[in-house]
C-alpha cells in the first residue's frame, strides 16, 4: 500500500477502506508518513467528506494508536460526559459531583484549555493543591470510593489524534464534521467509559455555528459510539452566549459552587440537570430521564452535590475550603462595572468575543505554555434579552492590569448588540439524541 495512491483515492471521491484507514493511521503515528502527505489526505477528505463506515473506521484507527483505559477495577457502569467547547462552560464542575452524589460513578478525563479560558483542570486548580496526577491506581480506588475522579489526558491517549489535530488546526482542515466527530469520539472511547454524554453545543461560541451542522455531529459521534458499544447520547445546547454568567477560571469555579448550593444561573443548572439525567439512565442508576432528574434535584437541595465536590477536591490533594467559603478563591486586584451605551434590549452576545476579552485579560491560553492567570475575567450582568438602561452595568470586569481592562472592554463592547425592540430570550436545549 503507498500513502500517495491513497491520497489520490480520496482525492477522487472514492471511499477508503478499514485496511487502507489503519494503514494511514498507524504509518502517521509511528512517523513512516509524513506531514505533507497526512496534509494532503485531510484536505481530500475536507472536500470529498468521508461516509459512515470510514468515519467509524478512522475513531476506531485512531483510538487503538495508544492505549485504551482499562475501568474494569471500577464497580459500575462509569459514565463521562464530552462537551465540544464553550465560553462559561464549567458544566464539569457541577454535573460530576451532582450525578456522584445521586450514585453513578463518573470516570472523567479532562484537558487543560487552550483558547479563551482554561479547560477543567485549570479551572479546577483554584484549589490550592489540587492535582489530576493520578495513577491509573488511584484512579480507580478514588472512583471505587467517592464516586468522582477526574484524570489529566495520559500522554499515550489516542496520539493519532493529538497529532493529526495539531496537524488540521494549521492546515486548515479543523472544520469537517467526520473529522471532528473521529477526533473527539476516538479520546472518549480510549478514555473507556461505558456511558457517554455528548454536549454538543450551537452557535456563535461553538464549533458549530448552525444547529442544522450541530445535529449533524451530535448524530454522527452517537453513532460511532452505539457502534463501539458504548450507550451514547447527546445534547444539543445553545452556544450563542456565554453559559451562566461567569467567564473566567475562578468565577466560573464560584458559580459552579453556587450552583451546586441551589443559587445559579438557571441556564447552568438545567444544563447540568439534562446531561445529569442522561448519565444517570446509561449507568442504570434510574430507569428514566424523570426518575433521574429528582434524583439529581435532591442532591441540590440536600447538600449532598456540594459535599461531594469538597471530598474530591480533598481526595485529589487540594484544599477544599473555599468550597464553603468562596472569598478564599483567588480574586482579581481591580473590579469594574462595563456600562451600557445605549438604551433598549440586549440583542446579542457574540460567546467567541467575550472569550475573547477573557483571553486578553490573562484567563487563557495563547500557547501551550501561557500561565492562566486564575483571577481573571469577567461576570454578565445582563443576557440576550434583558433590558438595558444607558450607563447600566452589562458586566464586571475583573483585572489584575489597567491597560489589559481597557482592552478587554472594548472586545466585550464588540460583542453585544442592541435593539430598540423587546427580543426574545433563548432556548436552552435544542434538542437530544440517544
Ligand atoms: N475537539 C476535538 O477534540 N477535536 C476536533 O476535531 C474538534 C474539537
Amino acid at each position: 500500500m503507498r500513502m500517495y495512491d491513497l491520497i489520490i483515492k480520496k482525492r477522487n471521491g472514492n471511499s477508503l477502506t478499514k485496511e487502507e484507514i489503519d494503514f494511514i493511521i498507524q504509518g502517521y503515528t509511528e512517523g513512516q508518513i509524513p506531514d505533507y502527505q497526512m496534509s494532503a489526505l485531510m484536505m481530500a477528505i475536507y472536500f470529498q467528506g468521508m461516509n459512515e463506515e470510514e468515519t467509524v473506521n478512522l475513531t476506531m484507527a485512531m483510538a487503538h494508536s495508544g492505549e485504551m483505559l482499562d475501568l474494569s477495577g471500577i464497580h459500575g457502569k462509569k459514565a463521562d460526559k464530552h462537551s465540544t467547547g464553550g465560553v462559561g462552560d464549567k458544566t464539569s464542575l457541577v454535573l460530576g459531583p451532582m450525578v456522584a452524589a445521586a450514585g453513578a460513578p463518573v470516570a472523567k478525563m479532562s484537558g487543560r484549555g487552550l483558547g479563551h479560558t482554561g479547560g477543567t483542570i485549570d479551572k479546577l486548580e483554584s484549589f490550592p493543591g489540587f492535582s489530576t496526577s493520578l495513577t491509573p491506581e488511584q484512579f480507580t480506588e478514588n472512583v471505587n470510593t467517592i464516586h468522582m475522579a477526574i484524570m489529566g489526558q495520559t500522554a499515550n491517549l489516542a496520539p493519532a489524534d493529538k497529532k493529526l489535530y495539531a496537524l488540521r488546526d494549521v492546515t486548515g482542515t479543523v472544520d469537517n464534521m467526520s473529522l471532528i466527530a473521529s477526533s473527539i469520539m476516538s479520546k472518549k472511547l480510549a478514555a473507556g467509559a461505558d456511558v457517554i454524554v455528548l454536549d454538543v453545543k450551537t452557535g456563535s461560541g461553538a464549533f458549530m455555528k448552525t444547529e442544522e451542522d450541530s445535529f449533524a455531529l451530535a448524530k454522527e459521534m452517537v453513532k460511532i459510539g452505539n457502534k463501539a458499544g458504548r450507550y451514547t447520547s447527546a445534547v444539543i445546547s445553545d452556544m450563542d452566549q456565554p453559559l451562566g454568567f461567569a467567564v473566567g477560571n475562578a468565577l466560573e469555579v464560584k458559580e459552579a459552587i453556587d450552583t451546586l448550593k441551589g443559587q445559579g444561573p438557571e441556564d447552568l443548572q438545567e444544563l447540568c440537570l439534562t446531561l445529569g439525567s442522561h448519565m444517570l439512565v446509561g449507568a442504570g442508576y434510574a430507569k428514566d430521564l424523570e426518575e433521574a432528574r429528582k434524583k439529581l434535584e435532591q442532591t441540590l437541595e440536600d447538600g449532598s452535590a456540594l459535599r461531594k465536590l469538597a471530598q474530591f477536591v480533598e481526595a485529589q490533594g487540594g484544599d477544599s475550603a473555599a468550597v464553603f467559603d468562596t472569598n478564599l478563591l483567588p480574586e482579581a486586584s481591580i473590579q469594574e462595572e462595563i456600562p451600557a451605551p445605549v438604551d433598549g434590549y440586549l440583542a446579542h452576545m457574540e460567546a467567541d468575543e467575550v472569550g475573547s476579552a477573557c483571553l486578553i485579560l490573562g484567563g487563557g491560553r495563547e500557547t501551550k505554555e501561557s500561565v492562566i492567570d486564575l483571577s481573571v475575567g469577567l461576570v454578565l450582568k445582563k443576557k440576550v434579552g434583558d433590558a438595558v438602561k444607558q450607563g447600566e452595568a452589562l458586566a464586571v470586569i475583573h483585572a489584575n492590569d489597567r491597560d489589559k481592562l481597557e482592552a478587554a472592554k472594548k472586545r466585550f463592547l464588540t460583542a453585544c448588540s442592541f435593539t430598540e425592540n423587546p427580543v426574545e430570550k433563548r432556548t436552552l436545549i435544542r434538542g437530544m439524541l440517544s
